[in-house]
């Protein structure tokens, strides 16, 4: 007798392998492929000694060494919780002030609440928490077009149904959202509504950033729709990148600028991306009754994230190794961005377009003239044959009966290779698209 559906949850056998599994598979067999593909960061750039020097500096107290290597707490380390709501408050602050010259329009930036924040193993760890704690099977979520596709996937695993919401170069389109509230209103579907999500800084895919005016619409619009769905409709700002866009003063304030905001707002943040992604910290902000709810499954789950790299990042943080570093990271992929950005310049045919990326990891670009370039595209197969990997763009759209998935796209990462392969990589990326030109021309 095997394992077959009769032994195995519903949950199990509805999440399907992560889309790009065969990707990653595919770049594990064949070193040689130069893969734009893989969201992973810039292994040079990992902080090996300060790593190495905090560790020393911790486990040679005892004190602090026997507590770092202890059990902690559900909600997380107090002194992180403390650290996170500081810099979080600092940087709304900040950000508040050089995007709006304005003082008075920055007064009410109140601290945030360190028994808000709850420490998760990876800022994916509060997604999956966030779904499990708001979520039933046949519930609705909007995403934007498009938008992180492994978060698509943990969607799909809890069975939830999604609408994508057009962005541009400002972010998700305010009216497009009240356009889809209204759509589900009228088919009496807005209580099955649990929430928006964005990806509001250096966007992944498109690397784009969402302005405050658009996430301060968009949240005003879901407030607005609250009664007839019967409950809250919450906003999840998934802020992954923040640290890593390049420009910080050009950057918006986050949703919890105002109090009566942070009622609605769920805060997702991480310390993997911009300091060490195996450190695998990261955090979520909430609402103290939607926090409750996420404590306690958290509890049944972990009891709480791992407690020596939370010392490790906290300790980052209060020695100022953590800022110097998270500096020199938005430096080092300003380069490599600018680096591809050249090469795409020099090589690409005219129907490639693209944007310089805010910050974070990735290009998304876009292929006119009526190629795809999907899995089975004529393009992915040409690329693979020359050595390259990409995203394709349609991993990044959800399943969205209103629509059809555009299938133009590509995310080209720039995190992992370094400069010379990723200008080796661009180039090779360009002839295949030429090379499909000339076929068809004949
Ligand atoms: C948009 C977005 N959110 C969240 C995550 C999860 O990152 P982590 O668990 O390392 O914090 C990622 C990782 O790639 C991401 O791209």
């Amino acid at each position: 007798m095997d394992y077959d559906h009769s032994f195995f949850s519903e949950k199990s056998i509805r999440v399907e392998p992560p889309s790009i599994s065969w990707l990653m598979r595919l770049a594990l067999d064949r070193p040689e492929l130069i893969s734009l593909a893989a969201g992973f960061t810039d292994n040079a750039t990992l902080p090996l000694d300060s790593v190495k020097e905090i560790a020393d500096r911790i486990l040679s107290d005892p004190k602090r060494g026997q507590a770092a290597l202890q059990y902690g707490t559900t909600l997380g380390s107090a002194e992180l919780r403390r650290a996170t709501a500081d810099r979080l408050h600092r940087l709304d602050k900040d950000q508040a002030v050089s995007s709006n010259p304005d003082p008075s329009k920055t007064a009410h930036t109140h601290a945030l609440n360190p028994d808000q924040i709850l420490i998760t193993q990876g800022s994916q760890q509060a997604l999956y928490l966030t779904l499990e704690a708001i979520t039933d099977p046949g519930d609705i979520m909007l995403v934007e077009d498009p938008t992180y596709f492994v978060f698509l996937g943990l969607l799909q695993g809890f069975g939830i149904q999604t609408h994508g919401i057009a962005t541009d170069t400002s972010g998700i389109q305010p009216w497009k959202l009240e356009e889809k509230l209204l759509a589900l209103e009228k088919s009496g579907e807005l209580k099955r509504l649990k929430a928006l999500y964005l990806v509001s800084y250096a966007q992944n895919p498109s690397g784009r950033s969402t302005t405050y005016e658009r996430k301060k619409e968009a949240l005003e619009i879901l407030k607005r729709f609250e009664s007839s769905a019967g409950h809250p409709i919450a906003l999840i700002e998934d802020a992954a990148y923040r640290e890593l866009e390049f420009d910080q003063e050009q950057s918006a304030p986050s949703l919890l600028t105002e109090p009566n905001d942070r009622e609605r707002v769920f805060y997702l943040g991480t310390y993997t991306k911009p300091f060490a992604t195996g450190m695998r910290v990261g955090f979520g902000h909430f609402p103290a009754l939607v926090l409750d709810k996420i404590f306690n499954l958290k509890g049944l789950n972990d009891f709480g994230a791992a407690k020596f790299t939370q010392s490790i990042v906290s300790e980052a943080i209060a020695s100022g190794i953590y800022d110097t570093h998270t500096q020199l990271l938005r430096q080092r992929y300003f380069e490599k961005a600018s680096a591809m950005d050249e090469a795409m310049k020099e090589h690409a045919p005219e129907n490639l377009s693209w944007e310089f990326p805010s910050g974070g990891l990735y290009i998304w670009a876009k292929l006119g003239g009526g190629a795809t370039t999907g899995p089975e595209s004529e393009l992915f197969k040409r690329c693979l044959e020359e050595g390259i990997l990409y995203i394709p763009g349609v991993y990044a759209y959800c399943s969205d009966l209103d629509r059809t998935k555009p299938d133009v796209e590509m995310r080209l990462s720039y995190g992992a290779a370094d400069i010379p392969v990723l200008q080796s990589g661009i180039k090779r990326l360009c002839e295949a698209i030429s090379g499909l030109e000339s076929r068809s021309e004949h």
